[in-house]
């Protein structure tokens, strides 16, 4: 099985052509990075345009890197949410025209099974698995007991952790996006133990992450310090986050590893995704962690880490095995909670399984 895929529900426009071997034929991706910078974040509209203007020629690129024609296709599978609405409905939008066209079986995948499901196409591991899913829009603890059925067992109660490191670059003078220029700095510190930052959540019941006090305790200590910062300023204080950062991953997995061994006796590996996890700093405490609990541990190469459609092509491998496509009455989803049954997070009931979900 031959399958093209499309992601388009941030700041990346990306095809990709895999297979049911696990093939990676071809992976094209464009960042839309310098399109975003002067405003400092990504503009939903500015993003939309981008991928129109892009995609048609990603995938003629990704079709010509894999040498095939349209016509050596299966089926199409595009992320259909959830994500910046205008974004997903050129992913969608180009997928169904393609299956029309060529009569192909058409896949709307969430964009956060794609990243949860990454580990089966790098390393095919088994259900079920535990998953620590941090991104820029999301951060959650889940078990993946197969496609389609999660189980979320914690989530943010207010910023993703990925949104949190974007904010912190912001604060301490780095460009965005954040987090790799964090992990950069932080690399580069002297006195790594300078600031002493909170670690919310720390200690408390339940698998659930808080990440703006962290956020108002970097402001705090920026603004208590002689302008302008000054490079060792940033490492050290860059240093100081990413640590307290990992502090809470690893207190927060370690609860979530006790709920999973409970209900999953036989076991099951650790397995990190999203944008984060391309952290090598926070890779190493979870692989540390994993190994105390006597769990494998699982971290896709970086690049299938961020955004990237491999991962989409992927997922609507997994879905197309199960039989299940998509008409292409589909409509594209804003929101799209792997768990829709999850209560909400403590403290923030209009959370629920909606923003942040
Ligand atoms: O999964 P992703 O590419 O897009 C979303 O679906 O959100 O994740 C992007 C997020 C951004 O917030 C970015 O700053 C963060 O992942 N990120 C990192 C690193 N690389 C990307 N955060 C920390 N360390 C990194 N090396
Ligand atoms: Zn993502």
């Amino acid at each position: 099985m031959i399958v093209l895929g499309i992601e388009t529900s941030c700041d990346e426009t990306a095809a990709a052509i895999v297979t049911d071997a696990r093939e990676i034929r071809a992976d094209v991706v464009l960042s839309q990075i310098a399109d975003h910078t002067p405003y400092g974040g990504v503009v939903p509209e500015v993003a939309a345009r981008a991928h129109l203007e892009h995609l048609d020629g990603l995938i003629r690129r990704a079709l010509d890197e894999a040498g095939i024609g349209l016509g050596d296709l299966d089926a199409v599978a595009a992320t259909g949410g959830p994500g910046l609405i205008g974004g997903v409905i050129v992913g969608v939008m180009t997928a169904k025209a393609i299956a029309a066209a060529r009569k192909l079986p058409f896949v709307a995948v969430n964009h956060l099974e794609g990243h949860a499901l990454t580990a089966r196409l790098t390393d095919d591991v088994a259900f079920p698995y535990l998953l620590l899913l941090v991104s820029g829009g999301h951060c959650q603890l889940l078990v993946v007991e197969g496609p389609g059925a999660y189980r979320r067992l914690g989530t943010t109660i207010d910023d993703a952790v990925g949104e949190a490191f974007d904010k912190t670059a912001k604060l301490i003078g780095l460009g965005y996006p954040g987090g790799p220029q964090v992990e950069t700095a932080a690399a580069e510190a002297t006195d790594p133990g300078r600031f002493t930052l909170p670690r919310p959540m720390l200690g408390r019941p339940g698998c659930d992450f808080s990440f703006s006090g962290l956020k108002a305790a970097v402001r705090r200590a920026v603004e208590e310090l002689p302008k302008p910062l000054t490079p060792e300023d940033r490492a050290d204080l860059a240093a100081a986050f990413q640590h307290a950062v990992a502090d809470v991953m690893v207190d927060r997995c370690k609860r979530a590893i006790r709920t999973f061994k409970a209900a999953h006796p036989q076991g099951g590996a650790l397995v990190v995704a999203g944008g984060v996890a391309a952290n090598k700093a926070l890779r190493a405490r979870l692989a540390g962690l994993a190994e105390k609990e006597g769990m494998p541990f699982v971290a896709p190469p970086l690049r299938l880490c961020t955004d990237n459609a491999a991962m989409i092509a992927w997922a609507g491998i997994e879905r197309l095995r199960l039989g299940q496509t998509d008409g292409l009455d589909f409509a594209p989803r804003p929101r799209w909670p792997l768990d829709p049954t999850a209560k909400p997070a403590i403290g923030r009931p209009d959370v629920g399984a909606g923003v942040k979900a």
